[in-house]
C-alpha cells in the first residue's frame, strides 16, 4: 500500500484541506502546491533559484506526510468515511464555483455527526476599516484595503516573474463573507441549523487546538 493510501486508510479519518508545508500528523493533510514538488527534489529547486525561475520563498520546506491532493478533484474517499474535515485560508484561492463543488464533496464524505470547520479570511473586519476610515485623504486605507484582498499584485507579473508567480502566487479569486459561506453551505447540502459560527479555538471539531493557527479569521462549522 503506497503512503498516500495509507493515509486515507487512517480511522478516524481527519482531514486538513491546502494544509500548505505543515499540519498535525494525526490528520491528512492535503495540499498540491508545487513549491511540494520542489521540495521533494532540492537540488533541482536550487539551481532553479540560481536561474531566478523561483524565488526564496519557493524553497520552503514540505513536510514530508503532507499528502499531494488537487482539491478541485474528487477526494478518494468513500460516502461517510470522514470523521471530521479542516480547511483554513485554502477556499478562497480557488474560484468560487470550484469552493461549491469541494463543500459538496465535503458534504459527501462525512459521516453523520462529522464537523467541517473553515477558518477564512475575515474581509467584513477589513471592509469596517476601511469604511471608519472616512474619506482617506492619504488613500493609505484605500491600498492596505487592497493589499489584504490579495487579488493581485501591484504591478503586472511579466517575464520570469509571471511564471515565478504562477509556481507560487496566493491569489484571492473571491472574497468570503460569514453570510456568503453560509449560503454556500446550505447549497452544498448542510442544513442550515447545523451551521454555525465560532471564534478562535472554539467549537466542534476535534483535536481543534493542534490544527489552528490563525487566529485573524473568522470560523464557521457545519456538521453533517
Ligand atoms: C494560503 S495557503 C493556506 C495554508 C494553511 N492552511 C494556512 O492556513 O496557513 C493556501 C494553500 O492552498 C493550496 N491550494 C490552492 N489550490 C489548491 C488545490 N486546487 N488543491 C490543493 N491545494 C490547493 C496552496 O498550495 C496553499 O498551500
Amino acid at each position: 500500500m503506497s503512503a498516500r493510501d495509507r493515509a486515507f486508510a487512517q480511522r478516524p479519518l481527519k482531514l486538513n484541506l491546502g494544509s500548505g508545508p505543515h499540519g498535525p500528523q494525526s490528520w491528512v493533510n492535503l495540499d498540491r502546491s508545487p513549491t511540494m514538488l520542489l521540495s521533494r527534489v532540492p537540488r533541482a529547486a536550487r539551481a532553479l533559484r540560481r536561474i531566478g525561475l523561483i524565488n526564496d520563498h519557493h524553497l520552503v520546506a514540505w513536510e514530508p506526510h503532507i499528502v499531494r491532493q488537487d482539491l478541485t478533484a474528487r477526494l478518494p474517499v468513500e460516502d461517510g468515511a470522514v470523521d471530521a474535515i479542516y480547511s483554513s485560508h485554502f477556499l478562497e484561492h480557488i474560484y468560487i464555483s470550484e469552493a461549491d463543488q469541494i463543500l459538496r464533496e465535503c458534504h459527501r464524505v462525512l459521516r453523520p455527526g462529522g464537523v467541517l470547520r473553515l477558518a477564512l479570511p475575515d474581509g467584513e473586519a477589513w471592509a469596517r476599516e476601511l469604511v471608519e476610515a472616512g474619506n482617506d485623504p492619504s488613500g493609505e486605507a484605500g491600498r492596505r484595503y487592497h493589499a489584504r484582498l490579495g487579488a493581485h499584485p501591484d504591478d503586472r507579473p511579466t517575464g520570469k516573474r509571471a511564471l515565478t508567480f504562477k509556481i507560487g502566487g496566493h491569489i484571492h479569486r473571491w472574497q468570503p463573507t460569514r453570510g456568503l459561506v453560509r449560503a454556500m453551505l446550505v447549497e452544498a447540502g448542510f442544513s442550515a441549523d447545523a451551521v454555525t459560527d465560532h471564534g478562535y479555538h472554539e467549537g466542534a471539531l476535534p483535536d481543534l487546538a493542534e490544527i489552528e493557527t490563525r487566529e485573524e479569521s473568522f470560523f464557521i462549522e457545519a456538521r453533517r
